[in-house]
C-alpha cells in the first residue's frame, strides 16, 4: 500500500499534538548511540569484507594544465601493487551542491591543484600508499603566472536573479542614519570528523558500495552516471556518517575511484581518503567580499538594504556560495539592491559547506547591522526589532509563522542583555577588555520530496525503512518517534533501518531539510496506516487514541492486527504551500567575550542561541544541532580559515592542526533556548530545519562583542589577534 501527499496549503491539523504516546519532541537518547561510543556501529571504511583491496588516490601536484601520460611500470612492480587506475572517469565528477550538473573538468585536464589523476591499488594500504608517492607521470602545467588564482583580482560575472527596488543611492544620500561597509569572509572546510571513504563490491553485473554520504537517494544517480550502469544496478550504503556538512551532498572522488577499481580488478576495493587529501580534494566554502549598504531613518527603520558580494567558484562549475538568502527577506527597506557576482578561478571547487549562504552571509549583515545601531544610537536588539518586515520586502509574500522577534525578546532576557546606551571600552579586568554582542540568526527553510515504508509486524512493532541518513544529527532517534508517536508504540517497539538504497528513497541530508522531510514521509505512512487500525478497532480515526501498543481500554495492535502484516510506503512532496510563504527559521545570538589588550587573543565567555525552528522532534537532539551551530560559530568567528598558496592557490592548512576548528578550550559553557513554535507552512507535521539554522550569524554576535570589549571594528572574518590588536 501506499500513501501520498502533496502539500499545496498549510497544515493546521495540528495531528501530533493530539497523539497519545507522548514521545514527540522528549529529549530521548539515540537508539545509535550505544553502537556509535562502543564503536560497534560500522562506518564506512569499516567493514570488513574478504579479499578487499586498497586504493590510495594520487593528486595533481600543480594548479592547472594537462596530464600526459601516467608511468604504470614505475609501481606496477613494488610489493602488493595490484594496478594503476588512470580512468578518464576519476576526474568526472559531478559538481558538488548541484544537481546532475556535468563535470567541470574534461579528461585529464587539471583546474586545481589536488585534483585527483589516478588511482593506486595494492594488496594492504601501505603498500598502495607507498606505490601513491612512487607513481611517476607527466604533465604540462601553465604557468602559474597566468592561472586566475585571487578573486579580488579577478573579473566578476554577475549572477541572475538580483533584487533592485526604488533608488538605493536616492536613500544613501538622504537617510539620517546610514553605514557603508564591506565584510570579508575566508574559505571554510566542511572538516567532518569521518574522512571520505568507500568500498566498492562488483558482482559481474551489480554494484554495492559502502559509502560515507549524506544523499543516497541522489548519489545513487550520480555514481550510476558516472559509471554508465543502471540506477537498478547500483546500491549504496550508508548505515553510519560521521558528519558531511556538505562535503558529502554530492558523490565524491573516493566511491567513483573505488567502483571503478573494483569493477575493473573484480576484488572489492576500498579508498579512504587522507585527511589531508579530504581538505584538498572535495570542495571548500567559498570565501566572500560582502559590501552592504544600510540606510535608515532617526528611529532606525531602515529605508534602504543593500548587499552585494563576491564568491569565486571554478571556470565552468554551477554551484556560487547563495550569501544573500536571507538578506531578500529577513529586514525591511523598500530601496533594495541585492547582487552576486562570481570570479573564476582555479582554487578547488567550491560547494556547500553548513550552511550555505547565511552561515557567511549573516555574520557579515549582522556586523553591519551593530554598525548601524551604533550610528543610529540605538540598542542593537530594538534595531532588529525595528525592522520585521510586514511581509517580504520585494514579492510580498507574507511569512509563515516566524519567532525573530520571540527570539530576540526571549535571548535578551536569558542572557542578562543590558538595553542600555553602549559604549565599547566599559568593562577591563586586569588585562582582558570585556564586552557584549548580538546578532539575529535566519536560515531558509528548505524541504525534500521524501519516502519512507512503515510496517507494523504481527507482533506489535514497527519498522521504517528508508535510505536516508543520519549523519551524527539523530534521525534514527526521530523517524522512531514520529512513527511511535503516531502508532502508539513506545520507541523500543520501533526499529529504524536507513542508508540502504534498497530501501525507498529518501529526502537525504542536506540543507537541513532532513528532518522535516523524511518525517513527513513517516507522518504520511502513519496517517493512513492509521485509517486501517481504526477500522479494525471499529472507530473513526479522530477517536483512535493508541498508546503502549494498543488502543486505549481496548485491543492491543497484535489483537488487530490478527496474525497480518501492514505496509505502507508513505510519500511527502513538497507542493504549492512553498510558493506562498517565505518560510524561515529564525534566532538570535548573544554572546560575551574578553580580549587580550596585549595580544589581541579573544575568549569567548559564555554564548547564548535562542532559534524558532516549529515543531522540536527530539529536544536532546535538536539542542545538540544548536550547540553545534554556536561552536560552528564561535570558528567562523575567531579560528577558521582556508589559507590558500599566492603563487599556486593550494590550500596551506590542509590538517585539524593547521585548520583550527574550536576545541573544547574554546567553547564555554552554552545555552540553547527553543521557543515554542508550530509551523503549519512548513511541513506537514509543523517543523523545520534546524541544524544550519544553528549557526547562522553567531559569529556577527561575537564579532560585534569584541568591538563592544575593545572599540576594534574588524572588518572580517575570522578575527584572528593579528586583525584585533
Ligand atoms: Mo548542507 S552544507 O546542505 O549538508
Amino acid at each position: 500500500m501506499s500513501a501520498h501527499l502533496k502539500q499545496d496549503e498549510p497544515d493546521t491539523r495540528n495531528l501530533l499534538d493530539d497523539m497519545v504516546q507522548g514521545i514527540i519532541g522528549k529529549p530521548l537518547a539515540r537508539p545509535d548511540g550505544l553502537g556509535k561510543v562502543t564503536g560497534t556501529a560500522p562506518y564506512a571504511a569499516e567493514y570488513p569484507i574478504a579479499d578487499c583491496l586498497e586504493g590510495v588516490l594520487v593528486t595533481a601536484p600543480f594548479t592547472k594544465g594537462t596530464i600526459t601520460g601516467i608511468h604504470k611500470d614505475s609501481v606496477l612492480s613494488m610489493p602488493g601493487v595490484v594496478a594503476v587506475i588512470d580512468d578518464k572517469r576519476l576526474t568526472a565528477r559531478a559538481a558538488q551542491g548541484g544537481a546532475g550538473e556535468a563535470p567541470a573538468q574534461p579528461a585529464r585536464e587539471v583546474g586545481y591543484f589536488g585534483q585527483p589523476i589516478a588511482l593506486v591499488v595494492a594488496e594492504s594500504f601501505e603498500q598502495a600508499r607507498d606505490a601513491a608517492k612512487h607513481l611517476t607521470f607527466e604533465y604540462r602545467a601553465e604557468n602559474v603566472a597566468d592561472v586566475p588564482l585571487d578573486p579580488e583580482k579577478t573579473d566578476a560575472e554577475p549572477q541572475d536573479g538580483a533584487t533592485r527596488q526604488g533608488d538605493l543611492a536616492q536613500a544613501m544620500s538622504t537617510a539620517a542614519h546610514s553605514v557603508d561597509v564591506t565584510y570579508t569572509t575566508e574559505g571554510h572546510s566542511s572538516a567532518a570528523m569521518e574522512p571520505h571513504a568507500a568500498i566498492a563490491q562488483w558482482d559481474g553485473n551489480s554494484l554495492t558500495v559502502h559509502a560515507s554520504l549524506q544523499m543516497p537517494n541522489y548519489n545513487i544517480s550520480e555514481l550510476a552516471d558516472a559509471l554508465d550502469l543502471g540506477e537498478d544496478q547500483v546500491r549504496l550504503i550508508a548505515r553510519y556518517v560521521g558528519g558531511g556538512f556538505g562535503s558529502k551532498l554530492g558523490i565524491s572522488e573516493e566511491a567513483v575511484a573505488a567502483s571503478i577499481a573494483a569493477m575493473e580488478l573484480e576484488r572489492p576495493v576500498r579508498v579512504v581518503l587522507s585527511r589531508q587529501q579530504v581538505f584538498q580534494t572535495i570542495m571548500r566554502r567559498s570565501e566572500t567580499s560582502q559590501r552592504f549598504r544600510l540606510a535608515a531613518d532617526e528611529n532606525g527603520r531602515l529605508t534602504g538594504f543593500g548587499h552585494e558580494a563576491r564568491v569565486s567558484q571554478l571556470p565552468g562549475e554551477h554551484f556560487a556560495e547563495p550569501v544573500l538568502q536571507s538578506s531578500e527577506f529577513l529586514y525591511g527597506g523598500e530601496n533594495r539592491v541585492l547582487q552576486l557576482e562570481v570570479a573564476r578561478i582555479h582554487r578547488m571547487t567550491a560547494g556547500s559547506v553548513r550552511a550555505p549562504g547565511e552561515a557567511v552571509g549573516m555574520p557579515a549583515l549582522e556586523s553591519a547591522m551593530d554598525m548601524l545601531a551604533e550610528e543610529v544610537g540605538i540598542d542593537p536588539v530594538e534595531l532588529r526589532l525595528h525592522n520585521i518586515p510586514e511581509c517580504h520586502p520585494v514579492n510580498g509574500l507574507p511569512y509563515s509563522s516566524r519567532k525573530l522577534a520571540e527570539c530576540l525578546e526571549q535571548g535578551a532576557e536569558a542572557f542578562g542583555w543590558d538595553h542600555g546606551p553602549r559604549k565599547p571600552r566599559q568593562r577591563r579586568e586586569g588585562e582582558w577588555w570585556i564586552g557584549t554582542g548580538m546578532a539575529s540568526a535566519a536560515r531558509v527553510h528548505n524541504i525534500a520530496e521524501a519516502r519512507a515504508r512503515v510496517t507494523l509486524k504481527p507482533d506489535g512493532t514497527a519498522l521504517v525503512e528508508t535510505d536516508m541518513t543520519d549523519i551524527g544529527t539523530g534521525t534514527y532517534s526521530i523517524v522512531g518517534q514520529v512513527a511511535g508517536e503516531m502508532l502508539g508504540l513506545p520507541m523500543d517497539r520501533v526499529l529504524v533501518d536507513l542508508g540502504d538504497t534498497d530501501s525507498p528513497r529518501g529526502p537525504g541530508s542536506g540543507g537541513s531539510w532532513g528532518a522535516s522531510s523524511v518525517c513527513s514521509a513517516v507522518f504520511v505512512a502513519c496517517e493512513d496506516m492509521r485509517a486501517t487500525l481504526a477500522k479494525k478497532a471499529g472507530v473513526s480515526v479522530e477517536d483512535l487514541k493508541l498508546k503502549d501498543g494498543g488502543v486505549i481500554g481496548g485491543a492491543s495492535l497484535v489483537e488487530l492486527l490478527d496474525g497480518e502484516e501492514l505496509s505502507v510506503e508513505g510519500h511527502y512532496e513538497p507542493g504549492a504551500v512553498e510558493d506562498d510563504f517565505t518560510a524561515s527559521g529564525y534566532g538570535a545570538f548573544f554572546a560575551q567575550v574578553r580580549v587580550n589588550r596585549f595580544t589581541g587573543e579573544t575568549r569567548v565567555d559564555r554564548m547564548l542561541g535562542a532559534y524558532g525552528f516549529g515543531r522540536v522532534l527530539n529536544a536532546k537532539t535538536a539542542r545538540s544541532q544548536c550547540l553545534g551551530g554556536i561552536v560552528w560559530s564561535i570558528g567562523a568567528a575567531l579560528t577558521e580559515a582556508l589559507l590558500f598558496d599566492p603563487v599556486d592557490g593550494h590550500i596551506a592548512n590542509c590538517d585539524l592542526a593547521e585548520y583550527h576548528v574550536p576545541v573544547n578550550r574554546d567553547v564555554p559553557d552554552l545555552e540553547v533556548i527553543m521557543v515554542e513554535e508550530r509551523d503549519p507552512a512548513a511541513s506537514p507535521i509543523q517543523a523545520k530545519g534546524v541544524g544550519e539554522l544553528g549557526m547562522c550569524g553567531g559569529a556577527a554576535a561575537i564579532g560585534n562583542a569584541i568591538y563592544n570589549a575593545c572599540g576594534a571594528r574588524v572588518l572580517g572574518f575570522p578575527m584572528t589577534p593579528d586583525r584585533v590588536i
